[in-house]
């Protein structure tokens, strides 16, 4: 079976996003997102990739968008269900079993029925923004693991790093 997981840094009132880019500067955060996501296949909505400038090294990015058609570096994918069915075949063919949606708000709402693993950055702070996380029901999910990391010169708030398995 395929692992499908979400990588998501969300605020205590689930924002995730604002004026296409972060809300916070997490800089440990990111050093987990990157070795989480490193040498897997990643997927991500257009303007996820516009905040982000580029596409991810030595990770396989997908970028779903319907306004662009190519990207140098990227697999560019005109719908969520064929990014993911893309990507599975690439799993089978490498040998590989885990796809991790990136985000944003849009890609994690059409792909959390599918999801079976959440690795959740709880951001210790209730903040203004534009782009949420939907609200998901934490009786279906198994906590496996939680990491705490202190504000400190480098990030901006408390945050936990929770890792989830889907109950089946
Ligand atoms: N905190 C975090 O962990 C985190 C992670 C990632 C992103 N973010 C933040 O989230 C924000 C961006 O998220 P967002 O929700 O605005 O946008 P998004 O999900 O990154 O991208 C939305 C775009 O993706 C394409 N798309 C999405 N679903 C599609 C579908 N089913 N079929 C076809 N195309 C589809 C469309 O592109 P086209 O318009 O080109 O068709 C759509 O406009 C930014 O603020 C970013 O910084 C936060």
């Amino acid at each position: 079976m395929f692992v499908i997981s979400h990588v998501v840094a969300l605020s205590n009132n689930n924002v995730i996003g604002v004026d296409n880019d972060l809300p916070w500067s997490l800089k440990t955060d990111l050093s987990h997102f990157k070795k989480y996501t490193t040498n897997k296949i990643i997927i991500m909505g257009r303007k996820t990739y516009e905040s982000i400038g580029k596409p991810l090294p030595n990770r396989v990015n997908y970028v779903v968008s319907q306004t662009i058609n190519e990207i140098e570096g990227a697999i560019v994918c005109n719908s969520t269900e064929n990014a993911i069915e893309s990507a599975k075949e690439l799993c089978s063919k490498e040998n590989l079993n885990e796809i991790v949606i990136i985000g944003g708000g849009y890609l994690f709402r059409d792909t959390l029925p599918i999801t079976n693993k959440l690795i959740i950055t709880r951001v210790d702070c209730n903040i203004d923004g534009d782009v949420f996380y939907p609200d998901i029901d934490l009786g279906n999910w198994k906590k496996l693991e939680s990491i705490k990391f202190l504000k400190d010169a480098d990030n901006d708030y408390d945050f936990e790093v929770i890792t989830y398995e889907k109950i089946k």
